[in-house]
This record gives structure tokens, sequence and C-alpha cells, in this order.
């Protein structure tokens, strides 16, 4: 489903690879979702197959532990019919010093059709772009960007919007808090560059420690007291603590971070009456989110998120190789 509002062919989508929200303009953002609609109808059908990548390779290059987003690729990849390659660092030749340029030089050996990486340095993912032939999807880059994450998360809102009468092209409008590790969080910064340039109003909260400097100049509005970042809030996104990311101590201890930060019911109710709620998983339960906001069948889209995870990643594919596919207009 589209609204004509994109260049035509392959203009609506002008780029190799998706490395970023920053490198998007916003209908090429608005496009990747509008593409993605056929394929959330699709996952929805009994039979989910679709030949449109058949004959192609896609091989999944992760380099850091994933379930969300290594499965949604895989499974994105073979219902758009590709031959879908794992590569997990941890059994590969990495582990013997093998160097990120001369692994992605071996990919681009075996002719891949599209490569995915998720990467625990920020950057790493470019780098390999700039040495293989092929289009490169960012998986996740260290703190840098998770670009899939934000499409997915903004496929999700439109649809809960739109299920609840609200039926927006974009998110004008709506006041958006993200709270959490926005110091490490690559969600973080995908989804700040993704909702503003979709309309939203974004807010960011987090304790002094956690909060990167000088956000206000990307235009998002910094607080460091959870409860005046939810006063109104339409939408609350949730975010771990990126533990893996941190040198040193940044917060006294997960039972305080809770007291201060963790999403309650009693603290949803600070938010606009119908407030949704998002997290991008992993979870934490009892750190950063309790369960019974977690599971709100009413207002928590966390599961959406991973629904839509496939569909966006299957428009992704699919647009990214249509160049390679000869596809009228993209070539
Ligand atoms: N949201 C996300 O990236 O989850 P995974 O780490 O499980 O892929």
């Amino acid at each position: 489903m589209t609204f004509g509002r994109y260049p035509a062919g392959g203009l609506a989508f002008p780029h190799r690879d998706l490395l970023g929200i920053a490198q998007l303009e916003r209908h090429e953002i608005l496009y990747l979702l509008d593409e993605a609609e056929p394929w959330v109808d699709l996952n929805r059908q009994p039979s989910k197959h679709s030949d449109t990548l058949a004959g192609l390779t896609i091989i999944n290059a992760f380099f850091e532990n994933s379930t969300r987003t290594l499965l949604s690729f895989e499974i994105a990849g073979k219902r758009l019919g590709a031959d879908v390659v794992n590569m997990h660092a941890a059994q590969s030749s990495v582990k013997k010093g093998e160097t990120l340029i001369d692994t992605a030089i071996t990919l681009n050996a075996m002719r891949a059709d599209a490569i995915v990486i998720r990467h625990g340095s920020s950057g790493a993912v470019d780098l390999i772009a700039s040495k293989v032939d092929c289009p490169v999807l960012n998986a996740g880059d260290g703190s840098h960007e998770h670009p899939t994450q934000a499409l997915l998360d903004a496929l999700a809102l439109r649809h809960a919007l739109r299920e609840r009468g609200e039926a927006a092209e974009d998110f004008t409008g709506l006041v958006i808090t993200i709270c959490g590790d926005i110091l490490h969080s690559r969600v973080a910064r995908s989804n700040i560059l993704c909702l503003q340039a979709l309309g939203a109003s974004v807010r960011l909260c987090a304790p002094p420690a956690l909060m990167p400097a000088g956000v206000e100049t990307i235009g998002a509005e910094p607080f460091h007291d959870f409860d005046a970042a939810l006063e109104g809030a339409d939408v609350v996104m949730m975010l771990r603590l990126q533990n893996e990311r941190m040198q040193g101590q940044f917060i006294p201890s997960a039972r305080e971070y809770h007291h201060l930060y963790g999403l309650t019911l009693e603290r949803l109710k600070r938010a606009a009456p119908d407030a949704l709620v998002m997290h991008p998983g992993p979870m934490n339960r009892g750190v950063e989110i309790d369960s019974e906001v977690a599971d709100m069948l009413d207002r928590s889209i966390i599961t959406r998120q991973v629904e839509m995870g496939v569909a966006i990643r299957m428009s992704c594919l699919d647009i990214l190789t249509r160049r390679t596919r000869g596809v009228e207009g993209w070539t």
C-alpha cells in the first residue's frame, strides 16, 4: 500500500545499503513502512511463502548475541524465498584472529546478495559495507544505530494507532517518552531520528550518568525525573540498561534504578489515559519495567513490535535487492 508520494522506481529508495536512519529522508522511511504492509498481511496467512528473492543468498553475520533481530531476519529472508545462512561470530574464524575486514572480504567472495550485520563496535557495519559489493543492512552496531528496530517500532505504533481509529499517516502531535540507558542505546538513537522525522515530539529520560550531552541540539527534550517525563505522554518506550557496554558503575543498584526509573502501573497513570507502552526487548522485568505493565493487553504493544520486525525486514530485503534482481525502474 503506497500513497503515491514517492519518486518513481529506484528513486524512492536510492541507497544501496541500510546503515542508519540518519541517512534516510522522511519519504524514504515512509516508503520502507508502506512497502512492509503487504508483508504484514502475508505473515498473517497460514501460508507465508513468496518467491520474491528466489535464488538469492543472504548472509546474517552476527558478532553479538541476538534473539529477535537474528531470527526475524532469517524468517524474513526465508519467507521471501532466499537462501539464508547465519554466521555466529562465536563459532567463526573471528575466534582464530581473523580481522573484520578479512571476514568481510571472505563473505563478499561467496557472492552473497545481501549481508546483514550486527557488531559490538559503532561504525563496524559501515566499514564492512565499504568492502563488499552487495547491499549491507545494519542489524545494530555498538551504541550507534539499529535502523530496522526503529522502523519496526514505527510500523507497530502505526498499526496500534490505526486499530484505535487514529488513522494518521505520521506521528505529528504525538509525545513519545523514551526512558532508560539513552547513553549506550542504538535503539534510542535510531528511534529519536525516526520518530522526529515522522513528526513526533521526543522526550528522553535517564539518570544523569546515562544521558548523552547535548540531546537538546537534536531536538529532544531531556529529563532526569521520570514522573515529569511521563506527564501526558502518548507513548512510553522503555529501554534496558546496556550493561555489556558499561565500563564502571553507572547506577547505584538495580533496585534503586527501578525505584526512580522503572515503569510501574502507578507511574504509568501520569501518562495520557490510553498511553501505549513499548520496549524493543530483551526486557529486564522488575528493573526498567514491571510485568503488570509489560503484559497489559490493551496498552502494551511489545509483542506487536516483534511481529512487525519480520515484515519490516522483508520490506528492507525486498527493496535493497531490487537492483540486483533487475526490477523494472530499479536498474
Ligand atoms: N531488539 C533487539 O535488537 O533484540 P535482540 O537483541 O534480541 O535482537
